[in-house]
Protein backbone atom coordinates (compact mmCIF):
# COMPACT_ATOMS: atom_id res chain seq x y z
CA UNK A 1 0.00 0.00 0.00
CA UNK A 2 1.61 3.63 -1.50
CA UNK A 3 2.43 5.53 1.97
CA UNK A 4 1.54 9.54 1.56
CA UNK A 5 4.50 11.71 3.21
CA UNK A 6 4.60 15.82 3.72
CA UNK A 7 7.49 17.88 5.02
CA UNK A 8 7.62 21.45 6.13
CA UNK A 9 10.83 24.06 6.66
CA UNK A 10 12.34 25.28 10.11
CA UNK A 11 11.99 28.96 11.20
CA UNK A 12 13.87 31.55 12.47
CA UNK A 13 12.46 34.67 14.33
CA UNK A 14 14.61 37.51 12.49
CA UNK A 15 13.26 40.25 14.32
CA UNK A 16 10.38 41.29 17.21
CA UNK A 17 10.45 38.06 19.29
CA UNK A 18 8.55 38.72 22.51
CA UNK A 19 7.43 41.92 21.69
CA UNK A 20 5.09 39.90 19.03
CA UNK A 21 3.19 38.22 21.77
CA UNK A 22 1.98 42.05 22.64
CA UNK A 23 0.61 43.19 19.11
CA UNK A 24 4.38 44.64 18.05
CA UNK A 25 4.89 43.30 14.76
CA UNK A 26 7.49 40.74 14.27
CA UNK A 27 9.73 39.32 11.35
CA UNK A 28 10.20 35.42 10.93
CA UNK A 29 11.66 33.12 7.47
CA UNK A 30 11.55 29.89 6.81
CA UNK A 31 14.89 27.75 7.05
CA UNK A 32 14.58 25.28 4.78
CA UNK A 33 18.08 23.95 5.13
CA UNK A 34 16.05 21.41 8.19
CA UNK A 35 12.66 20.06 7.69
CA UNK A 36 10.09 17.59 9.68
CA UNK A 37 8.50 15.03 7.58
CA UNK A 38 5.31 12.96 8.05
CA UNK A 39 4.71 9.52 6.62
CA UNK A 40 1.00 8.02 6.83
CA UNK A 41 0.41 4.59 6.12
CA UNK A 42 -3.13 2.93 5.99
CA UNK A 43 -3.86 0.57 8.93
CA UNK A 44 -6.75 -1.69 6.67
CA UNK A 45 -7.64 -4.07 9.13
CA UNK A 46 -7.54 -1.92 12.39
CA UNK A 47 -10.76 -0.64 13.35
CA UNK A 48 -11.13 3.13 13.26
CA UNK A 49 -9.88 5.90 15.70
CA UNK A 50 -6.92 3.39 15.78
CA UNK A 51 -4.37 5.96 14.84
CA UNK A 52 -0.89 5.22 15.77
CA UNK A 53 1.63 7.99 16.04
CA UNK A 54 5.16 7.90 16.34
CA UNK A 55 7.75 10.23 16.33
CA UNK A 56 11.38 8.18 17.27
CA UNK A 57 12.62 11.74 17.63
CA UNK A 58 11.01 12.51 21.22
CA UNK A 59 11.04 8.50 21.83
CA UNK A 60 6.85 8.67 21.05
CA UNK A 61 5.26 5.82 19.84
CA UNK A 62 1.31 5.50 21.18
CA UNK A 63 -1.99 5.13 19.78
CA UNK A 64 -3.45 8.87 19.61
CA UNK A 65 -6.14 8.02 22.05
CA UNK A 66 -4.05 7.05 24.74
CA UNK A 67 -1.97 10.30 24.57
CA UNK A 68 -2.82 12.89 27.33
CA UNK A 69 -5.33 15.53 26.20
CA UNK A 70 -3.16 18.13 26.56
CA UNK A 71 -0.74 16.86 24.73
CA UNK A 72 0.21 18.45 21.29
CA UNK A 73 -0.88 15.62 19.41
CA UNK A 74 -3.68 15.18 20.79
CA UNK A 75 -4.72 19.09 20.48
CA UNK A 76 -3.81 18.87 16.58
CA UNK A 77 -5.83 16.26 15.82
CA UNK A 78 -8.76 17.16 17.84
CA UNK A 79 -8.50 20.80 16.12
CA UNK A 80 -8.59 18.38 13.08
CA UNK A 81 -11.81 16.49 13.61
CA UNK A 82 -13.94 19.31 14.62
CA UNK A 83 -12.42 21.23 11.92
CA UNK A 84 -13.10 18.37 9.22
CA UNK A 85 -16.52 17.66 11.18
CA UNK A 86 -14.91 13.82 11.46
CA UNK A 87 -17.21 11.24 13.60
CA UNK A 88 -13.39 9.68 13.85
CA UNK A 89 -10.80 9.02 12.02
CA UNK A 90 -9.66 5.81 9.66
CA UNK A 91 -6.91 3.95 11.18
CA UNK A 92 -3.80 4.88 10.25
CA UNK A 93 0.10 4.56 11.03
CA UNK A 94 1.87 8.07 10.85
CA UNK A 95 5.37 8.81 11.71
CA UNK A 96 7.05 11.78 12.04
CA UNK A 97 10.62 12.60 12.13
CA UNK A 98 12.53 16.12 11.70
CA UNK A 99 16.22 17.42 11.23
CA UNK A 100 14.75 20.70 13.28
CA UNK A 101 16.82 20.77 16.57
CA UNK A 102 14.15 20.66 19.41
CA UNK A 103 13.34 23.57 21.69
CA UNK A 104 15.65 25.67 19.93
CA UNK A 105 13.97 28.50 18.98
CA UNK A 106 13.58 26.43 15.00
CA UNK A 107 10.04 25.94 15.22
CA UNK A 108 10.49 22.24 15.38
CA UNK A 109 6.90 21.82 16.93
CA UNK A 110 4.98 23.78 14.66
CA UNK A 111 7.05 22.22 12.00
CA UNK A 112 6.06 18.92 12.99
CA UNK A 113 2.31 19.74 13.05
CA UNK A 114 2.68 20.86 9.43
CA UNK A 115 4.11 18.11 8.08
CA UNK A 116 1.41 15.61 10.14
CA UNK A 117 -1.58 18.19 8.67
CA UNK A 118 -0.52 17.99 4.98
CA UNK A 119 0.01 14.22 5.19
CA UNK A 120 -3.22 13.53 7.17
CA UNK A 121 -5.44 15.87 5.33
CA UNK A 122 -3.97 14.50 2.08
CA UNK A 123 -4.61 10.71 3.30
CA UNK A 124 -8.39 11.83 4.28
CA UNK A 125 -8.61 13.63 0.78
CA UNK A 126 -9.57 17.03 1.94
CA UNK A 127 -6.59 18.85 1.14
CA UNK A 128 -5.77 22.07 3.29
CA UNK A 129 -5.02 25.78 2.29
CA UNK A 130 -2.18 27.38 3.51
CA UNK A 131 -4.31 29.26 6.21
CA UNK A 132 -6.25 26.42 7.24
CA UNK A 133 -2.92 24.55 8.35
CA UNK A 134 -1.42 27.65 9.33
CA UNK A 135 -4.99 27.97 11.85
CA UNK A 136 -4.71 24.55 12.78
CA UNK A 137 -1.04 24.10 13.32
CA UNK A 138 -1.89 26.78 16.18
CA UNK A 139 -3.57 24.73 17.86
CA UNK A 140 -0.81 22.32 18.72
CA UNK A 141 1.23 25.37 19.10
CA UNK A 142 -0.95 26.28 22.44
CA UNK A 143 0.49 22.79 23.76
CA UNK A 144 4.34 24.53 23.85
CA UNK A 145 4.05 28.18 24.24
CA UNK A 146 0.73 28.77 26.12
CA UNK A 147 -0.14 31.64 25.04
CA UNK A 148 1.39 31.77 21.69
CA UNK A 149 1.84 34.93 18.78
CA UNK A 150 1.19 32.27 16.39
CA UNK A 151 3.82 33.92 13.92
CA UNK A 152 5.78 29.84 13.88
CA UNK A 153 2.61 28.03 12.29
CA UNK A 154 2.60 31.20 10.37
CA UNK A 155 5.82 31.64 8.77
CA UNK A 156 5.82 27.38 8.44
CA UNK A 157 2.24 26.82 7.34
CA UNK A 158 3.09 29.68 4.44
CA UNK A 159 7.16 28.76 3.58
CA UNK A 160 7.66 32.60 3.32
CA UNK A 161 9.21 35.51 4.79
CA UNK A 162 6.62 37.21 6.91
CA UNK A 163 5.71 40.72 8.28
CA UNK A 164 3.55 39.15 11.26
CA UNK A 165 1.06 41.00 13.77
CA UNK A 166 -0.72 38.75 16.07
CA UNK A 167 -4.43 39.18 14.97
CA UNK A 168 -4.53 40.93 11.59
CA UNK A 169 -3.82 38.76 8.08
CA UNK A 170 -0.22 37.55 7.32
CA UNK A 171 1.70 39.80 5.03
CA UNK A 172 4.41 38.62 3.05
CA UNK A 173 7.74 39.82 2.94
CA UNK A 174 9.42 41.00 -0.63
CA UNK A 175 13.23 40.53 -0.11
CA UNK A 176 15.04 42.79 -2.44
CA UNK A 177 18.23 41.23 -2.08
CA UNK A 178 19.47 37.80 -0.80
CA UNK A 179 21.18 37.50 2.53
CA UNK A 180 23.54 34.63 4.16
CA UNK A 181 22.63 33.53 8.43
CA UNK A 182 25.02 31.51 10.63
CA UNK A 183 22.60 30.28 12.92
CA UNK A 184 24.38 28.57 16.29
CA UNK A 185 22.71 26.44 18.63
CA UNK A 186 23.88 27.21 22.08
CA UNK A 187 22.95 23.57 23.44
CA UNK A 188 21.21 25.50 26.24
CA UNK A 189 17.18 23.77 26.01
CA UNK A 190 14.70 26.40 26.71
CA UNK A 191 11.04 26.44 27.57
CA UNK A 192 9.10 29.69 25.59
CA UNK A 193 6.23 28.63 27.45
CA UNK A 194 7.85 29.62 30.57
CA UNK A 195 9.91 32.14 29.39
CA UNK A 196 6.83 34.42 27.89
CA UNK A 197 5.44 34.05 31.32
CA UNK A 198 8.42 35.41 33.15
CA UNK A 199 7.84 38.15 30.42
CA UNK A 200 4.17 38.89 31.38
CA UNK A 201 4.96 38.62 34.60
CA UNK A 202 7.54 41.30 34.32
CA UNK A 203 5.17 43.24 32.10
CA UNK A 204 2.73 43.31 34.71
CA UNK A 205 5.06 44.49 37.23
CA UNK A 206 6.21 47.35 35.13
CA UNK A 207 4.12 47.83 32.31
CA UNK A 208 5.75 50.94 31.33
CA UNK A 209 9.01 50.34 31.19
CA UNK A 210 8.04 47.00 28.98
CA UNK A 211 5.67 48.87 27.09
CA UNK A 212 8.63 50.58 25.99
CA UNK A 213 10.54 47.84 25.46
CA UNK A 214 8.44 46.46 23.00
CA UNK A 215 7.30 49.82 21.01
CA UNK A 216 11.41 50.11 20.87
CA UNK A 217 11.22 46.85 19.08
CA UNK A 218 7.79 47.68 17.19
CA UNK A 219 10.61 50.57 15.63
CA UNK A 220 13.24 47.86 14.87
CA UNK A 221 11.17 45.74 13.06
CA UNK A 222 10.14 48.59 11.11
CA UNK A 223 13.59 50.25 10.00
CA UNK A 224 14.78 46.00 8.92
CA UNK A 225 11.57 45.78 6.74
CA UNK A 226 12.18 48.48 5.31
CA UNK A 227 16.12 47.36 5.05
CA UNK A 228 14.78 43.76 3.02
CA UNK A 229 12.02 45.73 1.01
CA UNK A 230 15.02 48.35 -0.88
CA UNK A 231 17.85 45.57 -0.57
CA UNK A 232 19.94 47.50 2.12
CA UNK A 233 20.69 44.47 3.73
CA UNK A 234 24.01 45.79 5.60
CA UNK A 235 21.40 48.20 7.45
CA UNK A 236 20.03 44.75 9.06
CA UNK A 237 23.13 44.07 11.20
CA UNK A 238 23.27 46.99 13.23
CA UNK A 239 19.49 46.84 13.68
CA UNK A 240 20.09 43.26 14.97
CA UNK A 241 22.85 44.34 17.38
CA UNK A 242 19.78 46.73 18.80
CA UNK A 243 16.97 44.44 18.80
CA UNK A 244 19.33 41.74 21.02
CA UNK A 245 20.05 44.86 23.09
CA UNK A 246 16.22 45.30 23.75
CA UNK A 247 15.96 41.48 24.60
CA UNK A 248 18.88 42.07 26.85
CA UNK A 249 16.74 44.57 28.78
CA UNK A 250 13.74 42.52 28.82
CA UNK A 251 15.79 39.66 30.40
CA UNK A 252 15.66 37.07 28.40
CA UNK A 253 19.67 36.64 27.24
CA UNK A 254 22.07 34.46 28.87
CA UNK A 255 25.71 35.17 29.46
CA UNK A 256 26.34 32.00 27.45
CA UNK A 257 24.12 33.83 24.38
CA UNK A 258 25.77 37.28 24.42
CA UNK A 259 29.29 35.61 24.23
CA UNK A 260 28.82 33.70 20.92
CA UNK A 261 26.86 37.15 19.94
CA UNK A 262 30.19 38.65 20.54
CA UNK A 263 32.27 36.40 19.03
CA UNK A 264 30.35 36.60 15.64
CA UNK A 265 31.24 40.10 15.54
CA UNK A 266 34.75 39.61 16.21
CA UNK A 267 34.74 36.96 13.81
CA UNK A 268 33.23 39.36 11.32
CA UNK A 269 29.66 39.15 11.20
CA UNK A 270 27.63 42.01 10.12
CA UNK A 271 25.18 41.52 12.99
CA UNK A 272 23.95 39.15 15.35
CA UNK A 273 21.34 38.59 18.54
CA UNK A 274 19.41 35.99 20.26
CA UNK A 275 16.34 34.34 17.91
CA UNK A 276 13.10 32.84 19.52
CA UNK A 277 12.60 32.91 23.20
CA UNK A 278 15.56 32.86 24.66
CA UNK A 279 17.36 31.76 27.82
CA UNK A 280 19.08 29.01 25.62
CA UNK A 281 17.65 28.14 22.22
CA UNK A 282 19.86 30.05 19.38
CA UNK A 283 21.52 32.78 18.25
CA UNK A 284 21.79 34.04 14.75
CA UNK A 285 24.44 36.14 12.78
CA UNK A 286 24.61 37.78 9.54
CA UNK A 287 27.24 37.59 7.32
CA UNK A 288 28.79 38.50 3.90
CA UNK A 289 28.98 34.53 2.69
CA UNK A 290 32.54 34.73 2.51
CA UNK A 291 32.89 34.51 6.13
CA UNK A 292 30.27 31.99 7.20
CA UNK A 293 32.32 29.70 7.60
CA UNK A 294 35.07 31.27 9.75
CA UNK A 295 31.76 32.79 12.09
CA UNK A 296 30.14 29.14 12.33
CA UNK A 297 34.01 27.88 13.53
CA UNK A 298 34.03 30.57 16.03
CA UNK A 299 30.47 30.08 16.93
CA UNK A 300 31.53 26.64 17.72
CA UNK A 301 34.72 27.21 19.40
CA UNK A 302 32.89 29.21 21.47
CA UNK A 303 30.00 27.15 22.82
CA UNK A 304 27.49 26.32 20.28
CA UNK A 305 27.08 22.96 19.73
CA UNK A 306 25.66 23.23 16.07
CA UNK A 307 25.42 25.56 13.40
CA UNK A 308 23.46 25.75 10.15
CA UNK A 309 24.21 28.10 7.11
CA UNK A 310 21.41 29.39 5.56
CA UNK A 311 20.58 32.01 2.56
CA UNK A 312 17.44 33.59 1.91
CA UNK A 313 16.81 34.36 -1.38
CA UNK A 314 15.26 37.18 -2.79
CA UNK A 315 11.92 37.13 -3.96
CA UNK A 316 8.97 39.09 -5.86
CA UNK A 317 6.25 39.45 -3.30
CA UNK A 318 4.16 42.47 -3.42
CA UNK A 319 5.69 45.30 -1.18
CA UNK A 320 4.10 44.80 2.59
CA UNK A 321 1.83 47.87 3.94
CA UNK A 322 2.78 47.93 7.72
CA UNK A 323 0.03 48.58 10.11
O1 LIG B 1 11.24 30.11 20.81
P1 LIG B 1 10.44 30.24 19.56
O2 LIG B 1 11.24 30.39 18.34
O3 LIG B 1 9.34 29.26 19.43
O4 LIG B 1 9.76 31.68 19.58
C1 LIG B 1 9.05 32.22 20.59
C2 LIG B 1 8.70 33.59 20.15
C3 LIG B 1 7.98 34.39 21.21
O5 LIG B 1 7.73 35.68 20.64
C4 LIG B 1 8.84 34.56 22.44
C5 LIG B 1 6.65 33.73 21.60
C6 LIG B 1 5.59 33.76 20.54
O6 LIG B 1 4.62 32.99 20.68
O7 LIG B 1 5.67 34.56 19.59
Amino acid sequence: MPSISASAPGKIILFGEHAVVYGRPAIAVPVEGVRAKAMILARPTAPSNNVLIEAPDIGLKSLLNDLPKNHAFSLLFSAVKSYLNLEHFPAFHLRATSSIPIAAGLGSGAAIAVAMLRATAEFLGCPLTDEETSLLAFESEKAYHGTPSGIDNTVIAYAKPVWFVRGQPVQFIPIASPFTLVIANSGIKSSTAEIVSVVRQNHEKDPAAYDSLFDHTARISRQALHALQFGAINDLGPLMLENHQVLQHMGVSLPELDRLINAAMVAGALGAKLSGAGHGGNVIALVDPEHAQAVAETLLSNGAIETITTRISANEELPCSPS
